[in-house]
């Protein structure tokens, strides 16, 4: 049987007021994206026939997020924040034009997989004009209950303010998630009503007054670690590590090595080679990818960069945005890689800052290298060519240019372009003064003695 076409409503006009933020709840992040993005992403992979989302009044960032991550989806704004029902009515006109099957999600329900989702539709291809996706949390406080007849039926949701002590002890939740297939959604939700201990309407409520017209409600179950909704900063916490372990586990069935996973920060876009080893504690920002055969050494920090094939980084290292490292390149201890490209084989072993240029392919730089890039006012590139060989403790004043096969000598602040194969040295000639520190240190005793 093929379903009908899928409308998702994406809730968040919620204030989030347990969150104690001045950004709006949704767009706290999990894994560098906002957990409304992550929603977004989910809804997008279930191929969804149109995308809607619920904002509240001068959300306007929460507007632009939506745009960002989901361009063309609908936004409808609820006036005021008068309960998940109200919210979803929000998008009437939406579901008015939309005939097939209404998929409700919460924006706070970051960790949801499409193959859950898929599983909750079916529940609709099999028989319920309501499903809901359910679980047993291991603290089931603050959720709604699913209260279910003898042969496993929905036969209402009951929010936790308004439960007997015995509807409290059932342990099967409502994760929030809900699907409808029902000739008269906008009917039912026009039918709840607000007599309940937060005097909101709540969809929850959708159940009972679908059942009254003959709808069947059923339940799908999953495990909590997909349906943690975030309400609270220690929530954010705790859907951040389900995450987290989730990435790990998957670049690591991908053919990489984390010695010590838990110590591995994954964003949601990191993409992770084969044959990569990552040492304890390393940092990926959003935006990275990590070739083949790379070596990342522990303590490192990475973000919007490139690592090229057989790359050795690290130990503390430092790539930037814009960070691009070819083949086989080495960066080492304490450089600091910012929108700059180093070519194949080149190396930065230590102690280095390389921001804004290019370096050639097999060329050296010795310790202490900075690109002077920024003079305050503006930045410049300092652009070096292939073989090229920087003497330790030397500053590349930008703009300049270096040619290939170039030699710096170290100490050098280097103002001016150095042409191919040639060396450039800026430093006073050394001086030599022989048995000066003999006679000096003769001199400095005797006169001690003498004062004391
Ligand atoms: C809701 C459910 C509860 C479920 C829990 C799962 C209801 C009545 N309760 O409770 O059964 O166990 O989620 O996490 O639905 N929102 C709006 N406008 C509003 C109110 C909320 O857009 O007027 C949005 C919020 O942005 C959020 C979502 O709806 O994304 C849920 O709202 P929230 O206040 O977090 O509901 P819970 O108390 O968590
Ligand atoms: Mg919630």
């Amino acid at each position: 049987m093929t379903s009908p076409p899928l409308l998702i409503v994406v809730l968040a006009a919620g204030q989030g007021t347990r969150m104690k933020s001045a950004t709006p709840k949704v767009l706290h992040k999990i894994a560098g994206r906002s957990m409304l993005g992550h929603v977004l992403a989910v809804s997008r992979d279930l191929g969804a026939a149109a995308v809607e989302v619920v904002i509240g009044p001068g959300m306007d960032a929460v507007r632009a997020e939506v745009e960002k991550e989901a361009p063309g989806a609908g936004v409808w704004v609820q006036a005021a924040q008068q309960g998940t029902a109200d919210a979803l009515l929000a998008a009437r006109e939406a579901m008015g034009r939309h005939s097939g099957d209404v998929l409700v999600l919460y924006a706070d329900t970051p960790l949801l997989t499409a193959e859950t989702l898929r599983a909750l539709l079916q529940r609709l291809d099999n028989g319920a004009g309501v499903a809901v996706l359910g679980f047993e949390p291991a603290d089931p406080a603050g959720y709604g209950r699913l209260l279910t007849d003898a042969s496993g039926w929905l036969s209402a949701i009951r929010e936790e303010k308004d439960a007997s002590p015995a509807e409290r002890e059932i342990r099967l939740c409502n994760s929030g998630v809900m699907a409808f297939r029902l000739d008269d959604l906008l009917g039912v939700l026009g039918a709840i009503g607000n007599n309940n201990a937060k005097g909101e309407y709540y969809l929850t409520d959708a159940v009972e007054i679908a059942g009254a017209k003959g709808a069947k409600a059923g339940v799908v179950a999953c495990a909590e670690d997909e349906v943690l909704g975030v309400n609270s900063r220690d929530q954010l916490a705790a859907a951040e590590a389900i995450f987290q372990a989730r990435a790990r586990l998957s670049v690591m069935r991908e053919g990489a090595t984390l010695i010590a996973p838990e110590t591995v920060w994954l964003a949601w876009d990191t993409r992770i080679g084969r044959d990569v080893t990552i040492e304890p504690n390393v940092f990926f920002g959003t935006g990275v990818t990590v070739e083949d055969g790379v070596q990342i050494k522990a303590n490192c920090h990475i973000e919007k960069a490139h690592i090229g094939t057989g790359a050795i980084v690290g130990p503390f290292a430092r790539l930037r945005p814009g960070a691009d490292l070819k083949a086989n390149v080495h960066v080492g201890n304490f450089v600091e890689v910012k929108n700059a490209t180093l070519g194949e084989g080149t190396k930065a072993n230590h102690l280095s800052y390389l921001g804004d240029g290019s370096v050639g392919a097999g060329s050296n730089i010795g310790a202490g290298t900075i690109f002077c890039n920024y003079d305050g006012f503006n930045k410049a590139r300092t652009e070096l060519g292939v073989g090229v060989f920087i003497g330790s403790n030397s500053s590349l004043v930008a703009p300049v240019k270096i040619g290939d096969g170039a030699y710096i000598g170290s100490g050098s602040v280097i103002t001016k372009d150095v042409a191919a194969d040639a060396l450039a040295l800026e430093r006073s000639p050394q001086q030599e003064r022989p048995g000066w520190a003999a006679k000096f240190r003769t001199m400095m005793s005797r006169r001690k003695a003498k004062a004391g």
